[in-house]
């Protein structure tokens, strides 16, 4: 009896009262499981000193805008007895963070420092993007009851329909033609140095098997490729990949493949990891393709391996410096296709990060756990 009591009295003062708060999305959770993600093992409700949640502030710079018609109503609806405030940028963010339960935009904007030095009471910090390099390093980030949480694989989809369309491009020679064709030159004349490939039967490795990678495994998959891959903390992977290596690895399993992309992280392992020793491993034959960060690459040597023909030719929808100038020579580089960033854009827009948003602030203003918490001790 008394046990029950305590319990029920915990309940009360833990929130739980707020457990009114509205199912989830049918569609939030199809997604979800859709794109494996993950949810913290512990509750909020369970960490000490929780209350539900009165003042959410969001930075409406990066790749989601809350003032898109309809989505703060959408957002307001998941947490009716908080505030929730907008702000312009990092400065102005800083001025309205003080009693912030939580901040919530892109990893420039709630991670800068003034931002972070000024929202003291802070428990959840939420970044509208997969990479969280900006927030790595931030003593306030890494305390025991801040939480904060990324949009890991919610890319996942698009940039590996991205990924796709430029393993394809490649073998298939596209760039020569579509730059011919700009010349306004006619039929004929060989293809300048990029031999015409096919892909079935041949092996993808996936360089980073995590939300991204593993979408663009499947479709490889699908497209009668081999795929085998690597990841940093098991050996884990789906029926699609034949065979997943440890990071440590890489070095001999990349001479196997036809196809390498790398969908990494930013972190210290990560960073110039392709290199001339690594890109000196791989086929003469085999193209390298890059949607992760432009900072795991040495970008001479991928220059040098392109143009020596070390390597047969490259995708990359990031680049190191990024934007890349104008008259850098990776440009220029023989046999190479280069995308602005944006292998995450599409007629989608916003919507599953919305989604996502939305089933965030719900468990946020439950006391649930929250899915896809950033590990500062892996850095993603
Ligand atoms: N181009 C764009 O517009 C764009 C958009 C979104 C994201 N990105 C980039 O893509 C990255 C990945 O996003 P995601 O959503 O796939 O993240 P994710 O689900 O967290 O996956 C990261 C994967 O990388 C693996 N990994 C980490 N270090 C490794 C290493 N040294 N060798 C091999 N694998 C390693 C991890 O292995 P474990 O699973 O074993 O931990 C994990 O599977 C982001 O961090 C971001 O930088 C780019």
């Amino acid at each position: 009896m008394r046990a029950i009591f305590f319990a029920m009295t915990l309940t009360v003062m833990s929130g739980l009262a707020v457990a009114a708060a509205p199912p989830p999305d049918p569609k939030a959770v199809e997604v979800i499981k859709e794109l494996g993600l993950q949810e913290s093992p512990r509750a909020l409700r369970d960490m000490p000193g929780w209350k539900a949640p009165k003042l959410l502030v969001f930075n409406v710079q990066g790749p989601l805008d809350p003032r898109a018609p309809g989505v703060l109503e959408q957002l307001k609806a998941l947490a009716p007895d908080a505030e929730f405030v907008l702000a312009n940028n990092p400065q102005d963010m800083a001025t309205k963070v003080a009693n912030a339960d939580a901040i919530l935009g892109g990893d420039n904007a709630v991670c800068d420092d003034t931002v972070l030095a000024a929202a003291k009471k802070v428990r959840w910090v939420s970044i509208y993007s997969a990479g969280v390099e900006s927030c790595l390093g931030k003593p306030a980030l890494e305390k025991p009851n801040v939480i904060v949480t990324n949009m890991r694989a919610v890319a996942g989809p698009v940039m590996a329909e991205h990924t796709i369309a430029m393993m394809y491009a490649l073998a298939r020679s596209l760039h020569v033609s579509v730059a011919r064709q700009a010349r306004g030159e006619g039929w004929g004349g060989g293809f300048a140095g990029s031999q015409p490939q096919s892909l079935t039967g041949k092996t993808m490795l996936v360089v980073g098997l995590g939300g991204i990678g593993m979408e663009v495994a499947h479709r490889a998959h699908g497209l009668g490729m081999k795929v085998i891959a690597t990841r940093a903390s098991s050996r884990e992977g789906p029926d699609y990949v034949s065979k997943v290596g440890l990071s440590d690895e890489l070095p001999a399993m990349i001479g196997e493949a036809d196809v390498v992309v790398a969908t990494l992280p930013l972190i210290p392992s990560t960073t110039n990891l392709f290199d001339a020793r690594m890109f000196a491993r791989m086929k003469k034959t085999a193209y390298f393709i890059n949607v992760g960060r432009g900072g795991s690459v040495v970008t001479d040597d991928l220059v040098k391996a392109l143009n020596d023909g070390t390597i047969a030719g490259a995708g990359l929808d990031v680049t190191e410096p990024e934007p890349l100038p104008k008259d850098h020579p990776l440009w220029k580089a023989r046999n190479i296709i280069i995308t602005p960033h944006m292998s995450a854009q599409s007629d989608l827009g916003q919507s599953v990060r919305i989604l996502i948003l939305k089933e965030q602030i719900r468990r946020f203003a439950a006391g649930d756990k929250l899915l896809s918490v950033v590990d500062f001790k892996k850095g993603y």
